[in-house]
């Protein structure tokens, strides 16, 4: 018999049906047993007469995660979860699981987090994984669909991006190398190269935050174009971030209900997002009550605050030239600030993208990277790329992690990846 996943059940109802999974839990009353079974696409519960000997037998056999295969018929029940259930006929065990370590009760974040090989098994989890694939797989449609090539970057590299404060060092048989913070700057190389391009890859960043955004290691997609502004990166993320929303209230109907996430908040993100100025959101935190001076960066609490102020997530541009990265090109109008914006997420979030227009002048940009106390031999080929047809140019980076915790909903941000690494944590 072809196995069935859960999730097609519909396309199967009143035929026989295998299903390859795990007992999440059952349930007996004597004379019937309902065995709730998942196999990673869904959960689907089984209705077991005791009439039906064998079965039955097997079934009493089952422990919690116990694999099996379950043979029945597809029922249409509009009372559960997935809309289905099924009569079983006949329950053939795989493995008798030993006492499983993550009961059906509440346990703690520390005791699961522990456990966290085991606990991606239990639902809710389950669904954040299948969201972010979605997330991801809708991220790299939207870039395909919009002509951006996919040019992926280094992960070892021999200088910092973004700071050398929180660069995680390697030995490279005897030269220094650094995990990637970012791949930025080598995408402004590729898209000197191919146009439009767009990276996607884990990122590391040594800094030791413990908040309930950062991890130390992260997944970034990071798109670069030629000939691009501050404006038309505005615009472009936008329509992505628009794009993404769309496909997971699509595609994802079943794992947000299971999360319990107000859709009504996804469903009023819309387009144009709302665009202030960091000098305009100083002045809305001011307003607020809360004092914040011109020129100083942005922690959580004051993202929440701009954040919450809209239904979608706003551009916050033109920030201080002094917080900033080395790369970023000063606005024309006012050199004290620069052409970066970042994308702020509704519901207190925060910060879901860093991006904005390069320097492409030569000069300037020794400059600043003298100013930074770079490594200039390091830079030498960046420089080329002004030396070289240089192009007005920009990019930005989405932290796949945060994403994920503001479309699923989630209260901290290890939950929106398999293995998340945090500060002094790094089992299992
Ligand atoms: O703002 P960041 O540092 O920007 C860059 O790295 C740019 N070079 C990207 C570019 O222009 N190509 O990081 C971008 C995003 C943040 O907005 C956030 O979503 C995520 O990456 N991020 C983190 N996510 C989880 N944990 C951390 N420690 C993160 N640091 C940044
Ligand atoms: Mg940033």
């Amino acid at each position: 018999m072809t196995p069935t996943l859960i999730k097609n059940l519909s396309r199967h109802v009143g035929e026989e049906v295998e299903i390859r999974g795990w007992l999440f839990n059952k349930r007996s009353s004597g004379k019937i047993a309902f065995l709730i079974v998942r196999d990673g696409s869904g959960v689907v519960q089984g209705v077991l007469l005791k009439t039906n000997e064998t079965a039955f037998a097997a079934a009493e056999m089952l422990t919690q995660e116990s694999s099996l295969y379950l043979r029945g018929t597809v029922r249409a029940e509009p009372r559960a979860t997935g809309g289905y259930e099924i009569d079983v006929t006949q329950v053939i065990p795989v493995s008798i699981a030993g006492e499983y370590p993550i009961s059906l009760k509440e346990h703690g974040v520390e005791f699961l987090a522990e456990r966290r090989h085991l606990w991606i098994r239990t639902p809710k989890q389950a669904a954040i994984l299948r969201i972010r694939a979605e997330i991801e797989f809708a991220l790299r449609e939207f870039f395909y669909r919009n002509d951006f090539v996919l040019a992926d970057a280094p992960i070892i590299t021999p200088a910092a991006c973004e700071g050398t404060t929180n660069l995680f060092e390697i030995d490279y048989h005897g030269d220094k190398g650094y995990l990637s913070q970012s791949g930025q700057l080598y995408n402004e190389a590729t898209a000197a190269a191919l146009g439009r391009i767009y990276c996607f890859g884990p990122t590391f960043r040594a800094e030791k935050s413990k908040t309930r955004r950062h991890l130390l290691e992260f997944w970034m997609i990071e798109a670069e174009a030629a000939f691009f502004d501050v404006d038309d990166n505005m615009r472009l993320q936008e329509d992505m971030v628009v794009y993404v929303i769309e496909r997971v209230l699509e595609r994802c109907r079943n794992e947000l209900k299971l999360l319990e996430r107000d859709i009504s908040k996804l469903e009023a993100v819309k387009k144009p997002f709302p665009r202030i100025s960091y000098t305009d959101a100083v002045a809305l935190l001011n307003k607020a009550g809360e004092a914040f001076e011109w020129g100083d960066d942005f922690g959580a609490p004051h993202e929440t605050i701009i954040g919450n102020h809209f239904d979608s997530p706003v551009f916050v541009h033109r920030y201080p030239t002094a917080i900033k990265a080395f790369y970023m090109k000063p606005d024309p109008e006012d050199e004290k600030v620069v052409l970066g914006a970042d994308l702020l997420a509704p519901e207190g979030y925060g910060e879901i993208i860093g991006g904005g227009q390069r320097i492409d002048d030569l000069a300037l940009l020794e400059q600043r990277l003298a100013e930074h106390q770079l490594p200039r031999e390091a830079f030498e080929w960046y420089l080329d790329l002004r030396r070289y047809g240089s192009v007005p140019h920009s990019g930005f980076g989405l932290g796949i992690e945060r994403t994920v915790a503001w479309i699923c909903g989630l209260d901290h941000i290890r939950e929106s990846i398999p293995f998340p690494r945090l500060l002094h944590k790094m089992y299992p």
